[in-house]
C-alpha cells in the first residue's frame, strides 16, 4: 500500500459558535468544541486512509481558555501518527473574536481513529514524515500509544489491589496524605 505525505493530510474546519453551543454560564459548552474535534477527526482519517473510520478513543483534552459565543472556531487536524489500522489524528483549537481578528489557541486534541471494512479494522496507508519535526510528533505518538498501554495495566493492578483491601482499609486510605500510588504498590 502507497504511503502519503503528512502534508496531504492536512483539513481545516472552521464554525461559528452560535447560543445553541451556551453552557449555563454563557460561555461555549465543552462538549460542542469536543463534538466539532471528533468531525475533524474523522474528516481527516478517513481522506486519509481511503476508509471509513470510526472513533476509538479520544487523549486527554485540556481546554485552555474558555470560547465565547460569536467566536470563529477553526480546527487544523493533520494525521500524526498511524500504527497498522490505526490513525492518530492532532487538532489544533483556535478561537477568533471576530470584529478584533484576535486569534488564540484554546487546545490541542489528539484522537485515534480506526478505519474498519465490515466492522473489523483493516490496514492504512504508510504515512510519509519528511521533515524533523514530522518526525518527532510520529515518535511521540508511538511513545503515547505505549505509555497508554502501561498506564491502563498499571491501573488495573492497582485497582485490583485497591479492591482486596477491608473495609476499615478503605477507610483509612481517604483520609491519607501523599501519593496514593506509593501507598498501595
Ligand atoms: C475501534 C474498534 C474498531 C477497534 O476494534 P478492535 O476489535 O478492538 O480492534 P483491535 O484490538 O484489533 O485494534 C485495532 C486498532 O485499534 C487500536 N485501538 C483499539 N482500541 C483503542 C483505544 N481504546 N485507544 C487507542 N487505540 C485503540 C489498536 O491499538 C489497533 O491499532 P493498530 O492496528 O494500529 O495497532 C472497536 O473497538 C469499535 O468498533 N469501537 C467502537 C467505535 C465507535 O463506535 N466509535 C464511536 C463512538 S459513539
Amino acid at each position: 500500500m502507497d504511503g502519503k505525505r503528512v502534508d496531504e493530510t492536512k483539513i481545516r474546519m472552521a464554525q461559528m459558535m452560535t447560543p445553541n453551543d451556551a453552557n449555563v454560564l454563557g460561555k461555549v459548552f465543552g462538549g460542542s468544541i469536543l463534538a466539532l474535534i471528533d468531525l475533524a477527526a474523522s474528516a481527516c482519517s478517513q481522506r486519509y486512509a481511503g476508509r471509513v473510520c470510526v472513533t476509538a478513543a479520544f487523549e486527554r483534552v485540556d481546554f485552555l481558555a474558555p470560547v465565547e459565543i460569536g467566536e470563529l472556531v477553526e480546527l487544523d487536524a493533520f494525521v500524526s501518527f498511524v500504527g497498522r489500522t490505526s490513525v492518530e489524528v492532532t487538532i489544533d483549537v483556535h478561537a477568533t473574536h471576530l470584529p478584533t481578528d484576535s486569534r488564540r489557541h484554546v487546545n490541542t486534541a489528539r484522537v485515534t481513529m480506526v478505519a474498519v471494512q465490515d466492522g473489523r479494522p483493516v490496514a492504512v496507508p504508510r504515512l510519509i514524515c519528511e521533515s524533523r519535526e514530522e518526525r518527532l510528533r510520529f515518535l511521540a505518538g508511538r511513545l503515547r500509544r505505549e505509555l497508554r498501554s502501561e498506564r491502563t495495566a498499571q491501573m488495573a493492578e492497582l485497582l485490583g489491589r485497591l479492591e482486596a483491601l477491608g473495609d476499615s482499609e478503605l477507610e483509612s486510605l481517604l483520609g491519607m496524605e501523599g501519593s496514593l500510588v506509593d501507598h498501595i504498590d
